[in-house]
């Protein structure tokens, strides 16, 4: 069986602050420069999501996209766009809110709801601007 890697892209904005609570202001503004400004900033995140799978010989498809892109908006789109991701969003909270600790989250959030499709969460690739981007293999 070949198997196919297929891929979602969905879209969020969100404000959110780079700031660690254990380091006074002087050090998160040192560390951080102007992500850290104390209120808030935010960014068009764009976000890819990879699914790995066998084609079903019947449909065609690894997965349906209407079935991967409703997870992503009830997981992910509905929790994140337009919210603050240091105050708002459940699986956010406790660690600071970079790109890398988002496609993190987002990767375990979604794993199971792909998993229970018959498929493998690849890969989450998340864009916080044109030039900079993290992926997250798992
Ligand atoms: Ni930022």
């Amino acid at each position: 069986m070949k198997e196919v890697h297929v891929i979602r892209r969905e879209r969020f904005n969100s404000a959110h602050r780079l700031f660690n609570p254990t380091w006074d202001d002087a050090k998160n503004e040192k560390v951080f420069g102007k992500c850290s400004n104390k209120n808030w900033h935010g960014h068009n995140y764009i976000l890819f999501v990879t699914v790995k799978g066998t084609i079903d010989p019947d449909t065609g498809y690894v997965i349906d996209m209407k079935i991967l892109s409703d997870l992503i908006k009830e997981k992910i789109v509905e929790k994140m766009d337009h919210k603050n991701l240091n105050i708002e969003v459940d699986f956010m909270q406790g660690m600071v809110p970079t790109a890398e600790n988002i496609a993190v989250q987002i990767f375990e959030e979604l794993a199971p709801g792909v998993t229970a499709t018959g498929n493998t969460l690849h890969c989450v690739k998340l864009c916080e601007t044109e030039n900079n981007f993290v992926e997250y293999y798992g």
